[in-house]
């Protein structure tokens, strides 16, 4: 099922998750809504604040769907290890058409549960290291506007109300 993916301002997106204790049917059934909106929208992370959820539940996948192996289930995702620093542009699901640089760690370790409750530790680095440092960010309510410079995301606030003058947004 398509879930609808919210916008900004919407106040469930600056909403802290809450922690997952049950890895039951209805876990798997929301993790697989999510890959499936995730790839309509054509994005490569999606967080469960996205769809009106406040729950520590992300999937991505870098290929957009084109590669199995790439699919990754974070359930109560924790980054344990960052090095190093990468600037680079990012966008999000519920800004759409809005792409700002962003500073990031360059290589991250992140600690997670599958959808069946199995802890596993991921590495990644570059585009990898954004999604999870992005996709973790939205799970505690944190917005990529807000790791721009202020006059970045001035300007992104502006341009974003004035779509919303214009109904385009
Ligand atoms: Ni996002």
């Amino acid at each position: 099922m398509i879930l609808k993916i919210v916008k900004y301002p919407e106040p469930v997106l600056q909403k802290p998750g809450e922690p997952v204790t049950e890895f039951n049917e209805e876990l798997h059934r929301f993790v697989a809504d999510m890959f499936e909106t995730m790839y309509v929208s054509q994005g490569i992370g999606l967080a469960a604040q996205q769809v009106g959820v406040a729950k520590r539940v992300t999937v991505i996948d870098l290929s957009m769907g084109k590669d199995p192996a790439q699919k990754l289930v974070l359930v109560n995702p924790e980054i344990i290890e960052r090095e190093g620093r990468q600037y680079e542009e990012e966008g999000c699901l519920s800004f759409p058409e809005i792409r700002e640089k962003v500073v990031r760690a360059e290589k991250v370790r992140v600690r997670a549960q599958d959808e069946n409750g199995k802890w596993f530790e991921l590495d990644g680095d570059e585009l990898l290291a954004r999604a999870f440092q992005h996709e973790i960010d939205h799970l505690d309510g944190m917005l990529f506007i807000f790791r721009m410079s202020a006059l970045k995301r001035d300007m992104v606030l502006r341009h974003i109300r004035k779509m919303q003058r214009e109904g385009t947004w």
